[in-house]
């Protein structure tokens, strides 16, 4: 093995002040910091993320906290898979600087009494659906990119609404962080890749395709022509729904930066779906040019 193609160190921390001493001296060596904030369970689409980073940064910060204050009272924060040490073999792998993995009472003392809300962006599709879950989602990443200070911070395009909110974050609160938003990973049978895909059975995997599906459908409505958003959004939606297991949450098509359902096709549009499947729930986008 040449000296180059050694494995990189990594260091993982729960220390928030051992966290900002790296941090500080990275930004006192000129390095550019790139985070990847996770909630683990980590799969290609996360590794494509860390592997962005790596190409373009000096030092590369992943973050790994099941953060309790995104999940609702009815939702899976038990069982959230936790397979750290997988996780950090990942992280290893890519050649992840700095694995930060933070206590939930580190994070959250019993004092603690802050929050972040972004409105309007928050309140439609998974906001109407979820409705505490944005709210601590940016609370979270607002936390993670004051302690990690990065000049770019990936997220993931299957979470479309996430990035959209969280670059609304970092632009209303003048944060520095360029939000870099990653293409989202899927098997080659289309199905995004999700963290919560572990929970489908085969039968509900096979039925979770008809999210991709839909969203093939309304790009090729869009692409030969049709004007007529409320039909292909009734087409969307009869194509998951014909599925066994599916109960669609929403099927639309909106604009990419306000998110506003469009009533006329334009240059830019994003189809969003959601449904559960079984008792699992998945979301998918595809951005429409
Ligand atoms: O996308 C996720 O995994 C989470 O919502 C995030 C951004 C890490 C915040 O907990």
């Amino acid at each position: 093995m040449s000296p180059d193609s050694l494995p990189r160190a990594m260091l993982i921390t729960a220390d928030f002040a051992e966290l900002r001493r790296r941090v500080a001296a990275a930004r006192h060596a000129g390095q550019l910091i790139g985070c990847v904030p996770t909630m683990g369970a980590l799969h290609a689409g996360h590794v494509s993320l860390m592997q962005q980073a790596r190409a373009e940064c000096d030092v590369v910060i992943v973050t790994l906290f099941v953060n309790p204050k995104q999940f609702g009272p009815q939702e899976d924060l038990q069982k959230y898979p936790r397979p750290f040490e997988a996780d950090g073999d990942k992280c290893r792998t890519v050649g992840v600087d700095l694995l930060f993995q933070p206590d939930v009472r580190a994070m959250y003392p019993v004092q603690f009494a802050t929050h972040v809300a972004v409105d309007g962006l928050t309140a439609a599709w998974e906001g109407a659906v979820r409705p505490t879950h944005f709210r601590g989602v940016t609370t979270v990443v607002a936390k993670l990119l004051n302690l990690t200070q990065p000049d770019k911070a990936y997220f993931g395009q299957k979470d479309f609404q996430q990035q959209a909110i969280i670059r609304r974050m970092c632009r209303d609160l003048d944060m520095p962080t360029e939000i870099v938003t990653c293409p989202t990973v899927r098997d080659s049978d289309g199905l995004a890749l999700s963290s919560r895909n572990v929970y489908l059975n085969p039968s509900e995997r096979a039925s979770g395709l008809s999210l991709y599906r839909a969203l093939c459908l309304a790009r090729d409505k869009l692409r030969a022509g049709e004007k007529n958003l409320a039909a292909i959004r009734l087409a969307m939606r009869a194509e998951m729904e014909q599925t066994p297991d599916v109960a669609v949450d929403y099927a639309t098509i909106a604009d990419p930066e306000s998110l506003v359902e469009l009533s006329e096709p334009q240059s830019r549009m994003v189809a969003l779906v959601a449904a559960r499947v079984g008792p699992t729930r998945l979301i998918d986008n595809l951005l429409i040019p």
